[in-house]
């Protein structure tokens, strides 16, 4: 088992939801420097705030596509271990579809390079459960086909074809990790980027009604952004997790009207819900098979849906003034 005690590492998208958290968390395990890559295209420096207090944190505000950049970075802080985070969210295939797609590829393309040169030793690399497109069976384990519906998840899926044939070509040490839909604190409030569920909260404190897109019995896997980092550290303590593609969900998918319905309860709101259109080429069903994560990782989420609901709402309602400020996004 490899231990991250010590280790030098780079999250690309540390200024990120999910890369912020895996900072942190990274620091608390021990690890020797921990190396965020940001450029703050959707990243924030509150997400940090805690991390930059921290004498083993780095903050690099610069573009992971750049080949340069990276070497320079990973030969400066003698870097062991990337996590690669760094995406620009789904929605963005509406509005540029060609950078939605491209920026996941080559970020990959770039982190692969430099471990095939012996610039660092492993990496973890970010999928998502978008790569799957809608359930053709559920709960959907890792041999479900891809069949992804966006420029984005086009973008994921591929680069993770491409991190796994060089996992099998060159025998490089990597895995990758596919998330289902994440959810807590520091997840993007505002614009058209924003999560659904800071952008649920975000509208009734506002004095708006909650949006729902299509009949709003579309289904997702919800995972606590908390036992999310835990996995990801625990991807690259078991080395078992080498050449694999591991999902992480709860196993249990929630329709976006209880997901509404749940939040209007944490308010007290009765009012009224605004009917959109269903989104362009939405996913319909996703829930995950979570076992090979048991197996190979020894992971199950901790957090149950109505626990993390609460803690995330509770935060926003702690936090949510600065960050539902509204900024110039697509
Ligand atoms: N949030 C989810 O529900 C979810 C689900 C499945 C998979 N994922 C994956 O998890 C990872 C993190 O997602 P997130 O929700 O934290 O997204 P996020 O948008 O909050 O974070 C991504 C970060 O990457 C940064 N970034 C974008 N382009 C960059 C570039 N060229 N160079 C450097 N930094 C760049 C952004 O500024 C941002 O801080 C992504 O790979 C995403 O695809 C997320």
């Amino acid at each position: 088992m490899a231990s991250i005690k010590g280790k030098n590492v780079l999250v690309t998208g540390g200024a990120g939801f999910i890369g912020s958290h895996l900072c942190d968390e990274l620091l608390l395990a021990g690890a020797g420097k921990v190396v965020c890559v940001d450029n703050f295209f959707l990243g924030k420096m509150e997400n940090i705030k805690d991390a930059l207090s921290h004498e083993n944190f780095v903050l690099y505000r610069d573009d992971a596509r750049n080949f340069g950049v990276l070497q320079a970075v990973m030969e400066k802080e003698k870097i062991q271990v990337v996590y690669n985070m760094a995406t620009i969210p789904l929605n963005y295939s509406f509005f540029n579809p060609f950078d939605a797609y491209m920026v996941n590829v080559q970020i990959a393309d770039t982190l692969l390079k430099l471990l095939k040169v012996g610039a660092y030793q492993t990496l973890i690399h970010t999928s998502s459960s978008e790569a799957y497109g809608t359930a053709q069976y559920s709960p959907m384990d890792e041999n479900h086909p891809t069949d992804p519906t966006t420029p984005y998840a086009a973008g994921k899926a591929a680069a993770d074809l491409m991190v796994h044939s060089f996992y099998k070509v060159l025998g490089l040490d990597i895995s990758i990790i596919r998330p289902f839909n994440n959810y807590g604190p520091r997840q993007n409030a505002v614009g058209s980027l924003a999560g659904i569920i800071p952008a649920t909260a975000r509208r009734i404190r506002e004095g708006g009604m909650p949006v729902v897109e299509g009949d709003g019995e579309q289904t997702r896997d919800f995972i606590y952004v908390k036992d999310t980092v835990r996995a990801f550290l625990l991807a690259y303590e078991k080395e078992e997790s080498r050449g694999k593609i591991i999902n992480l969900g709860s196993g249990k998918d929630i329709s976006i009207n209880d997901l509404l319905k749940g939040i209007c309860d944490y308010y007290g709101y009765d009012g009224e819900w605004e009917h959109r259109p269903a989104r362009t080429s939405d996913v319909r069903k996703l829930c995950a098979d979570s076992q090979r994560a048991r197996k190979l990782l020894g992971f199950t989420p901790q957090v149950d849906f109505a626990e993390g609901i609460r803690l995330t709402l509770d935060w926003y309602r702690e936090n949510g003034e600065d960050l539902f400020r509204k900024e110039g996004q697509v």
